[in-house]
């Protein structure tokens, strides 16, 4: 449970070697040595996450093995780390860009990223709520994206996804009010991680550890939605209403 300064104490991350998701959970840990559950397909490809965590400041960090491909399996890890100890915040950090060419070629590619962004964080997301409400305390941070806010031509899947785990996000959150659990929906712009390498980096780029800090002051001030960088709201508050003739024709 969080101090009575508000402080973290542990975290679990959903896509444990997500680098926003790492960049999250050492940020919020480190002042009080809190502890880090990183689930995550490739246990052993965490432990050296774990160890940089550790060396971050963070005090008991342990790794599990969670697919979010796997449903079933996915709600059984969430429980068995809830079982385990309290949670104070939960980083929900999975997923995938996928190739958009190749979802418009083969529609078998477009649904397995549908059914890790959508489905899969679906299921993990409401796993932890579950417990968040057991518990009667603590925040699921959902990694949602500009992306699903107004979804564009170039990257209709993905952000399709996005579009789909914002709504069930926002809606996950609602229903918790009153219950001491509470939901964080983040929208990122382009930030420079494995994800986008190689990627001509957007208008309005940032970086893990900045939207680490946007989360970290966004869970102190009990927000509900926190866009990085905060510019992004009003950007997407225009993009969001231009007529579809416009926006289509746009080089987004
Ligand atoms: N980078 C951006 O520009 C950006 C912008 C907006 C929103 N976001 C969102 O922020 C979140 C974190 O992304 P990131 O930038 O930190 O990228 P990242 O470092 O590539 O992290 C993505 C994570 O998702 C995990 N993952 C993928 N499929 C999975 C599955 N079936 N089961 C379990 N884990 C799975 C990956 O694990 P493996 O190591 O096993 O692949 C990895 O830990 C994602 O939801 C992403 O969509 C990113």
């Amino acid at each position: 449970m969080r101090d009575a300064l508000g402080t973290v104490q542990s975290v679990l991350v959903l896509g444990g070697s997500s680098e926003i998701g790492v960049a999250t959970a050492a940020r919020l840990v480190r002042a009080r040595h809190g502890a880090v559950v990183l689930a995550g397909r490739d246990s052993a490809a965490l432990e050296p996450v774990a160890e940089r965590l550790r060396a971050a400041g963070a005090g008991d960090v342990d790794v599990v093995a969670f697919d979010a491909d796997d449903t079933d399996r996915c709600v059984a890890v969430v429980d068995e780390v809830f079982d385990a100890r309290e949670i104070d915040v939960v980083v929900l950090a999975v997923g995938v860009l996928g190739d958009q060419q190749r979802s418009e070629e083969d529609p078998r590619a477009a649904v397995a990223v549908l059914r890790t962004n959508f489905l899969g964080c679906a299921a993990a997301a409401l796993s932890a709520a579950r417990r968040l409400r057991r518990q009667g305390h603590g925040t699921l941070v959902v990694l949602s994206s500009v992306a699903g806010e107004r979804v564009r031509r170039s990257n209709f899947v993905y952000g399709a996804s996005k579009a789909g785990l914002d709504g069930l996000a926002q809606g996950l959150g609602d229903s918790l009010v009153g219950t001491g659990a509470h939901v964080l929906v983040v929208r990122p712009g382009f930030v420079t991680t494995k994800m986008t390498a190689g990627m001509t980096p957007a208008p309005f780029a940032t970086t893990p550890e900045a939207v680490a800090a946007a989360i970290d002051g966004a869970l102190r001030r009990g927000a509900d939605t926190v866009w990085v960088p905060g510019v992004l709201r009003l950007v997407m508050a225009v993009v969001r209403h231009l007529p579809r003739a416009l926006f289509r024709r746009l080089p987004l």
